[in-house]
């Protein structure tokens, strides 16, 4: 294990007999010790801020390891071709975080389109006249037409939470999904008031929101990101924050995490949280549950549900 995980997260490989070694107080480990980590070890289970490259998956070919788990949905830090050339399971975690992750996808939609941060700052810093008919005006969520890009799992539990908000959903993804509301990502971008996204990081969606795309959406709208940071072009982001060409936006990652661009930290109307989509102790415990399950069917021979192909 590259981390240790929440208490009981890793009950399978206990009941499975397993050894457990784990590495690390919880800051990442390097590229060096991931590959002494995985050469020692016949599983492993690792998360998103580990980059399991070739290099890695090579060190651990050359031991006895069988199967990488992450402890997340997203698998973009895995070389995962590689890992299938060499005979190494990949499994990560899907349906467990769905409900939380929406959960939080959803408090960033009514925090950035209510521009909350930027009031509670005020209060905070003594600059707050008192009540002011004209003053923190933002826009109104309910009523809202959300554009949902990407319709996957965790995307449609938005659209669950967006019902009680009387929202306009419509969404878009790589193929028709032939479910009411689908329309193309321009149509999507033009029409909506909170564009909020839900795709995985890869070739074809890093930078999928960029100047032309953010040109396209209305100056009263507000973007969401509770996917990958890289997904979105921060420099254009932000370009559009600052001309006012976009209402607000929320971020819950962000490309190179965990640094974030100075610019973002800068720029007006951003809600900036510090990737905890899924941080609650129930989801990263079912999140490491159902990683490390996936280890132990591995090792047992057996074949779990949530292994990830190339
Ligand atoms: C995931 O599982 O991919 C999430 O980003 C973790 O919060």
């Amino acid at each position: 294990m590259t981390r240790p995980l929440t208490e009981g997260g890793t009950d399978p490989l206990v009941e499975a007999g397993l050894e457990i070694v784990a590495r690390g107080d919880g800051s990442p480990l390097s590229p060096e010790e991931l590959a002494a980590l995985a050469a020692d070890c016949d599983g492993m289970v690792c998360h998103l801020t580990d980059r399991i490259d070739a290099t890695v998956l090579k060190a651990g070919n050359a031991g006895r390891l069988r199967v990488v788990a992450n402890a997340a949905v997203g698998y973009d830090n895995i070389d995962v071709a590689t890992a299938h050339a060499l005979g190494i399971t990949v499994c990560n975690t899907p349906g467990v975080l769905d409900d939380t992750t929406a959960d939080l996808a959803f408090l960033l939609i009514l925090v950035a389109t209510r521009l909350a941060t930027d009031a509670e700052r005020d209060l905070r810093e003594g600059r707050w006249q008192g009540w002011g008919f004209n003053t923190h005006l933002a826009r109104d969520v309910h009523g809202a037409t959300l554009g949902l890009v990407g319709f996957g799992r965790i995307a449609r539990a938005v659209a669950r939470r967006a019902a009680g908000f009387d929202m306009h959903v419509i969404h878009t993804a790589r193929h028709d999904t032939e479910v009411a509301g689908f329309v193309s990502l321009d149509e999507l971008l033009e029409r909506s008031d909170i564009v909020s996204l839900h795709v995985p990081l890869t070739e074809t969606t890093r930078h999928l929101i960029g100047a032309a795309e953010l040109a396209r959406m209305k100056p009263t709208a507000v973007l969401v990101n509770t996917a990958r940071g890289p997904v979105v072009d921060e420099d254009a982001l932000v370009d559009a924050l600052e001309a006012g060409s976009i209402f607000s936006a929320g971020l819950d990652v962000f490309d190179g995490e965990p640094a974030v661009n100075p610019r973002l930290l800068a720029a007006p109307r951003a809600t900036l949280l510090p990737h905890i989509g899924s941080a609650t102790i129930e989801t990263r415990t079912r999140m490491g549950r159902l990683a490390c399950q996936g280890v132990a069917d591995v090792l047992a021979g057996r074949t779990p549900p949530n292994v990830v192909l190339p």
